[in-house]
């Protein structure tokens, strides 16, 4: 078997299976309220967040540039005409337009993968959002945001985040060994493998590098502004408290609930 096809297939299918903590998914659809609206999901995945919204009446378009994600998307959306999925680099790629929201959630703006210098591509992501809603439209952006990254960054040492058996059978496990964050740059960077055994005993390490750029709550701001966003509401780790200037000590996640001007 193509160990390429093995890995990504076992990892799209774990990711669903272990993310699974939905009131990320129950905050959004109260923030989105129940009259249905046309939505677009940047970085839809397998449709942990897309399924949910269509299952909700919303018209959900999902784009992704992992095709073994997205193929769990597809299944899905057999049963659900209201929503759709489709394969793009979200950064590179055109975004079609006329949405009356779009949603950034999942923690996609700090796990971007594209060739792109990385604050560009986040900067980037939140310009093409305003580009595709219609005037008066809103963005749902929704990430981890602490005021002392070192803490949340700075990790040795081994750790697993995601094991388990996918519909095939193969069996994986993911090792980090720790991460580094540098404050001047905000980037971070870990070293990663997956341990892989097929459901015929053929076992391998697919290594993996990756890094990315940590935004502040300026930048963030910074950029909304830039893209002729206003910022409507905040949220403080999922509760109905509104993020502050400065960011509380114990904040831990930043949802923005912005308009397009
Ligand atoms: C952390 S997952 C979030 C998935 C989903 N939103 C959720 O919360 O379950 C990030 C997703 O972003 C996708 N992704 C990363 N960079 C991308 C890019 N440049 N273009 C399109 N999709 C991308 C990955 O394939 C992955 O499915």
């Amino acid at each position: 078997m193509n160990r390429d096809f093995i890995a990504k297939h076992w990892y799209a299918s774990i990711y669903e299976q272990m993310e699974n903590q939905t009131y990320d998914v129950e905050f959004l659809l109260r923030v989105l309220g129940p009259k249905p609206i046309n939505i677009l999901e940047i970085g839809c995945g397998g449709g942990r967040i897309a399924v949910p919204l269509a299952e909700a009446g919303h018209f959900v378009t999902g784009l992704d540039a992992d095709e073994y994600a997205l193929l769990r998307c597809y299944r899905q959306a057999r049963n659900l005409p209201n929503l759709r999925c489709g394969q793009a680099n979200v950064i590179q790629d055109e975004w079609a337009t006329g949405y009356d929201a779009v949603v950034i959630a999942g923690n996609f703006l700090i796990n971007i993968e594209s060739n792109v210098d990385y604050r560009l591509a986040q900067q980037t992501l939140i310009q093409k959002a305003a580009g595709a809603l219609l005037p008066g439209g809103h963005l749902y952006l929704d990430f981890d945001l602490s005021p002392n990254p070192s803490a949340v960054f700075n990790e040795i040492g081994e750790s697993s985040y995601f094991s388990g058996t996918d519909d095939l059978g193969t069996f994986g496990k993911t090792v980090s060994y720790g991460s580094v964050y540098d404050p001047v740059t905000q980037i971070c960077a870990g070293a990663e493998h997956w341990e892989i055994t097929t459901n015929s005993g053929d076992s391998f390490f697919v290594p993996d590098k990756w890094y990315k750029h940590i935004p502040t709550q300026r930048e963030v701001y910074g950029w909304l502004g830039e893209a002729g966003f206003s910022i409507e509401r905040t949220y403080l780790n999922y509760t109905d408290e509104p993020l502050t200037e400065p960011i509380a000590p114990e904040t831990w996640r930043a949802t923005i609930w912005a308009q397009k001007g």
